[in-house]
């Protein structure tokens, strides 16, 4: 197939770059290769650029027949650019296609779904509970002062709970003790809310505690807790019992007995424990409640008029009452976990039990 045109090969000079041009742009393997030709043809130092530019010093009668001919070259060779870029271009689609072939009837590769771990959905539950009872979720440090953790809540200070050996505490650059602490419970909360706005509250807060505990069957050093309290004008110990006994079917079933003992915290007055008969025997003794047919769940109490003070309430105006629950225990009593450190060891064949 004659590709160069007639006129070209008149011109022996021009018929030898035509011949060998079209040799090597139609020899071309590649589109690396294809361009490294262009540029040696028509690139700004290349054979017919250089050719073309030639035509100025010719004598003026050559001119334009020397012209015409050597951009009908260029035209050619542009021509036949275009022709093997596109031919070259569609081999590489080609071959791609072929070497990308994908069996769509081969099975997925399994990949694992996530959870919700046992103790977010325990948090969960008891929120989904209280929010159902009109309380708003509020949440605070995990590093907390000294006095938010123990002062503020009318802990005095030769309390046990504050002393080394129970409390987690951040020491300084120098080694010394500072009033920073991991917070040993969720009851800060409490005073950090109060601090920062006014009756009426009704919340519940959340999240992490810890204690210098060495891990056993019921003890972690970090764990969860679940705070809430509720403050406004004319809060009675009756509003207290009916808020929690509610709490308490809720979350361990209908036919659940709730009791209150009386218990001492620095900061409630009078203070409380509650039980629910236990879940397994239903209070005619067994080994889960300990023959007693109660299992201890939660601390509460009317909020001390001392930490009121603190935040500046006035305990004529205002009363309330709090309560604290560890988060781990409920999840334990309510699917019978025999150990909590089960909680954390990330074994994903209890994990997916629940
Ligand atoms: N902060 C207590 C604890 O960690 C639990 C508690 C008891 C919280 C009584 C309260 C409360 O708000 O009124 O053991």
């Amino acid at each position: 197939m004659a590709r160069i045109p007639s006129e070209l090969m008149d011109d022996p000079r021009i018929a030898e770059i035509a011949r060998e041009a079209e040799a090597r742009i139609f020899g071309a393997e590649d589109p690396e290769e294809l361009e490294r030709t262009r540029v040696w043809l028509l690139g700004r130092k290349g054979t017919v650029t250089a050719l073309i530019a030639e035509v100025g010093s010719l004598p003026e009668e050559y001119r334009p027949e020397a012209g015409r001919l050597r951009n009908l070259l260029k035209k050619t060779l542009e021509g036949w650019l275009v022709e093997r870029k596109a031919e070259l271009e569609e081999a590489v689609l080609r071959d791609a296609l072929e070497g990308e072939y994908h069996d769509l009837t081969l099975p997925g590769r399994f990949v694992p779904r996530g959870r919700e771990h046992l103790v977010s959905g325990t948090i969960r539950e008891i929120e989904d509970i209280f929010i159902g009872l009109g309380y708003e979720v509020a949440e605070g440090p995990e590093v907390e002062l000294e006095y938010y953790n123990f002062t503020a809540l009318n802990t005095p200070e030769d309390h046990p709970s504050r002393s080394l050996t129970d409390t987690l505490y951040v020491a300084g650059p120098d080694g010394r003790v500072e009033d920073v602490l991991l917070r040993c419970h969720t009851s800060p909360v409490q005073v950090r809310v109060m601090e920062s706005r006014k009756p009426p509250l009704f919340i519940i807060s959340p999240g992490k505690a810890y204690r210098r505990d060495v891990p056993d069957a019921s003890h972690t050093p970090m764990f969860h807790q679940v705070e809430g309290f509720a403050v406004d004008r004319d809060i009675t110990f009756a509003d207290l019992k009916g808020t929690l006994e509610s709490f308490c079917r809720a979350m361990f079933g209908e036919e659940r007995r709730v009791r209150f003992r009386p218990h001492f915290f620095p900061f409630t007055e009078p203070s409380a424990e509650v039980d629910v008969s236990c879940i397994i025997c239903g209070g005619e003794g067994c080994r889960l409640c300990k023959n007693t047919g109660w299992l201890e769940i939660l601390g509460c109490g009317m909020i001390d008029p001392n930490v009121f003070g603190y935040v500046g309430y006035d305990p004529e105006e205002f009363s309330g009452f709090a309560f604290g629950m560890g988060v781990e225990r409920i999840a334990m009593l309510k699917y019978r976990i025999p150990d909590i450190r089960m909680m954390f060891e990330n074994d994903l064949r209890f994990l997916r039990q629940f």
